[in-house]
């Protein structure tokens, strides 16, 4: 393929900007020019890229002029901003923040599960919940295969999740209460270090936390199905990258856990580690800089009629952000219907 296309990538000091551009390089995707765009804060700075330097412009209503594809990740406010002033100037974007997800004329798209929503998008297309994408892809060949009604999940995500501030915090925080001194919080409302704390988000009125109803509202769009039932408990665990969940499902079918290892075992995206006599199991250490979804501890729930339990890890940062989306530009652009624009606010 020629290298043809001019990218821009909107939080590319970031966590999770750094890793799509990583995921660029790495995954030989076609570009001819990376533009790296981010707040005023970081404007003019160098950054490596594909083994030289680029240098950081600041976002601008400008910016987008000339490029054919532009991927987000500077949080919700900057999205609302600059998604449809990009789409209109005929840039599409892939947005990974919370800002478009449950917007009507959004896909929400996993590669591996929903690729066909990408065909009624109108310029942007939106990147799941972190969370939600590990779980869905993991979930994705059971239910095709006998449905699922209900969902319980209890996630342990890493502190990169809420970027270079998560993880200075964690470090900062763990290093002085290992020498005697105080910990210091300002980006979590608590101490993280040697700590779980379980409130991601803002808290709603019915008690759970916007994450945890990211997770619910997020499947039912992807899967199309208004009737899978979700109910997450979403946790902040002293971890620096990857993110693990509990998950109990119960499915529309029975399916024995040796029949689910098989389907996992065939789907793509996913690694099967489940040998716990042998200690095997998916760990978060172990997800770091990989693409997969790790699954294992595959087991039926007893508590309920076709309960299946599983624990899924994947590296949060990569496959639950910076990987995900560059898939979906991996797909749009074997299709240039799908490189087309039409946004109207
Ligand atoms: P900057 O370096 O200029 O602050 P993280 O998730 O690691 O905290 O990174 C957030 C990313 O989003 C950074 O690249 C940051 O750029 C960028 N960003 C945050 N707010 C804005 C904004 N209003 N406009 C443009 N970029 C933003």
């Amino acid at each position: 393929m020629l290298n043809e296309y001019n990218v821009g990538v909107l939080g590319a000091t970031g966590a999770v900007g750094q890793e799509m551009l990583n995921c660029l390089v790495e995954r030989g995707f076609p570009f001819k020019t990376v533009k790296a765009l981010a707040s005023e804060r970081s404007a003019g700075t160098k950054i490596d890229f594909d083994g030289g330097e680029i240098v950081v412009e600041r976002v601008g209503p400008d910016s987008f002029k000339g490029l054919d594809l532009a991927i987000f990740s500077a949080g919700a406010k900057a999205s609302a901003e600059y998604a449809p002033i990009a789409a209109k100037s005929g840039c599409p974007v892939i947005d990974n923040s919370s800002n478009w997800r449950m917007d009507p004329r959004v896909p929400l798209i996993i590669p591996e599960v929903n690729p066909g929503a990408l065909k009624r998008h109108k310029g942007i297309i939106a990147n799941p919940n972190c969370s939600t994408i590990q779980m869905l892809v993991a979930l994705k060949p059971i239910y095709d295969a006998v449905g699922i009604k209900r969902i319980v999940v209890a996630t342990y995500q890493s502190v990169s999740g809420s970027g270079y501030k998560g993880i200075e915090e964690l470090a900062d925080q763990s290093r002085n209460l290992l020498s005697g001194q105080d910990a210091v919080n300002s980006v979590y409302p608590h101490r993280v270090a040697f700590n779980c704390l379980p409130h991601i988000d803002v808290f709603l009125d019915n008690g759970y936390t916007k994450e945890e109803m990211k997770m619910a509202n997020e499947t039912v769009k992807i899967f199309d199905d208004q009737n899978v039932k979700v109910s997450a408990t979403c946790v902040r665990v002293p971890v620096f990258f990857g993110h693990s969940e509990a998950i109990w499902i119960e499915t529309g079918r029975p399916i024995s856990p040796d029949a689910a290892r098989e389907l996992l075992n065939r789907a793509p995206g996913i690694l099967v580690v489940d040998d716990p006599k042998a200690n095997r199991y998916p760990l978060a250490s172990e997800s770091v800089s990989r693409d997969e979804v790790f699954v294992g501890r595959l087991r039926a729930d007893p508590s309920c009629e076709n309960g299946l339990a599983m624990w899924v890890v994947a590296d949060n940062v990569r496959k639950g952000a910076a990987t995900n989306a560059v898939e979906i530009a991996e797909l749009m652009i074997r299709d240039p219907q799908l490189m087309k624009t039409d946004w109207t606010d």
